[in-house]
């Protein structure tokens, strides 16, 4: 997809301040620092429009990017950072499960996994939360650039093996870095818009 315009319109922790418009969106989802900000970049050609960092804990809010005026990524905060108080953990909680299970624009969302690791036990958990609420799933191995290329396989056999893919799902391999994987992820997408 050629990419002309992108913009953020909103950063919501709430619904009373998600979009109106009712275009499209596709969400973001999965742990802390594993590269759904960057993957946006990626995705849309801007270095820094969405906001990444090598801390994790850096995106707090829902935020809405416009795409070429007919579709909004969201990025949504990661999950499984331990350096955050049970309070805030809950306020996590109420805020994903408010978006992901009553938001009626969502067409699917972009499940994220560290492709140098097996899933873990939080990955499962969503893959099973999102597929529980009916929403499509489409599974992305990012950090690819960082395993040799001979070992790519056997890490998304492990991936696909642990979250006990559903047959209609794949695993796409797919870097920030290279963009690699980014024509395959935008027909996925497409798909859904
Ligand atoms: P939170 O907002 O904290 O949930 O994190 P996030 O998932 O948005 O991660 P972010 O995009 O901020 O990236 C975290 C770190 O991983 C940054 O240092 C990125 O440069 C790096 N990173 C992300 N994707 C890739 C990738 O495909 N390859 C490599 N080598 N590094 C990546
Ligand atoms: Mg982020």
């Amino acid at each position: 997809m050629k990419v002309n315009q992108a913009e953020i319109v909103m950063s919501a922790v709430s619904k009373a301040q998600y979009p109106e418009d009712r275009l499209s969106e596709i969400a973001l989802s999965g742990r802390s620092n594993v590269g759904k900000s960057s993957f946006i970049n990626k995705m849309i050609q801007r270095k820094n429009l969405a906001r990444t960092s090598s801390k994790p804990g850096k995106t707090q809010t829902l935020n809405f990017y416009l795409i070429n005026e007919s579709f909004y990524f969201v990025d949504v905060p990661g999950y499984g950072y331990a350096k955050v108080s049970k309070r805030e953990r809950e306020a996590w909680g109420r805020m994903m499960e408010e978006y992901f299970t009553t938001r009626e624009p969502l067409k699917a969302a972009v499940l994220l996994i560290d492709m140098r690791h097996p899933p873990t036990e939080d990955d499962l958990i969503m893959y099973d939360f999102l597929k529980y609420y009916d929403l499509p799933v489409i599974v992305v191995a990012t950090k690819m650039d960082k395993i040799a290329k001979p070992k790519r396989q056997k890490h998304l056999k492990v991936i696909e093996d642990d979250l006990e893919l559903e047959p209609e799902d794949v695993v796409i391999p797919f870097s920030a870095e290279t963009g690699e994987g980014k024509d395959q992820v935008w027909g996925k997408i497409k798909g859904f818009l």
